[in-house]
């Protein structure tokens, strides 16, 4: 695990928003596994940035989101696909038939899990995986006590998680208990892993992760036995570590 500690949100961003374009620069055709939540405007912005100023082009990159919430459609505004089109897909040449996330209105979720779960292995191995990381440790929405080999299923939201995406929601509106997720297995397999955590919120989880024993109770922690993951942080969120 490579750490890197930046003085403010906005160079942490940076670092992956350049370590995204730095892969797609090289493999215009790479599998790109995204991420959603509030770290990730400023890494989306400056892939738009890029895009609109001839740096990049995501024409023929593949994405295949992390997780979506069991209950809401692609169009709910607080739905993960929602937010991937607002924040980057709808601002770049991303091909539509290119984007992927899991439907949140499938019919049936677990079906929609081996679905999905089956178009990553299809697709895969992903070449780079960005990941957020939650206040009590999760990846994904790999809560903890999450098996550590777990493939794409419904997983069912800690009241910690509800309350901490309860700010994405309107007043008077509920977080959906349920989501699909990518499983942890799943996340290791990428070749390479970009964590980026930022602010106060993350410091404890982020010591864990990275100074904690390996374990269930931490799913960010099962990094740790990935060859090739960087792990991103500003000084708020490095605050926890020895
Ligand atoms: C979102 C995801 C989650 C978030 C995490 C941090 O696709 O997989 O693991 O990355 O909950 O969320 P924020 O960035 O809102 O603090």
């Amino acid at each position: 695990m490579k750490i890197l500690i930046f003085p403010t949100s906005e160079a942490a961003a940076e670092r992956v928003a350049q370590q995204i374009l730095t892969t797609v620069r090289a493999k215009p055709q790479a599998r790109l596994g995204l991420a959603t939540g509030g770290t990730m405007p400023p890494v989306y912005q400056r892939l738009v940035t890029a895009y609109r100023t001839g740096q990049v082009s995501f024409a023929e990159t593949l994405s295949l989101n992390l997780d979506e919430y069991v209950g809401l459609a692609p169009d709910h505004p607080c739905s993960y696909h929602h937010f991937m089109q607002d924040t980057l897909f709808a601002q770049t040449d991303f091909a539509p038939g290119h984007t992927h996330l899991p439907r949140g209105d499938a019919p049936d979720a677990d079906v929609e899990s081996a679905r999905y779960d089956a178009l990553i292995a299809a697709n895969g191995p992903i070449d780079l995986q960005l990941l957020g990381l939650g206040p009590n440790g999760h990846i994904g929405f790999n809560e903890p006590s999450s098996s550590l080999a777990s493939r794409t299923r419904v997983k069912t939201l800690t009241s910690a998680t509800l309350a901490a995406n309860k700010r994405y929601f309107a007043a008077g509106e509920q977080p959906p208990k349920y989501a699909i997720t990518v499983g942890i297995g799943t996340i290791l397999d990428a070749r390479e892993i970009v964590l980026l955590a930022t602010g106060p919120s993350k410091a404890k989880a982020a010591a864990q992760m990275i100074e904690g024993p390996l374990s269930a109770a931490c799913p960010a922690s099962s990094l740790q036995m990935h060859q090739n993951t960087t792990v991103v942080l500003d000084a708020a969120a490095a605050a926890e570590l020895q």
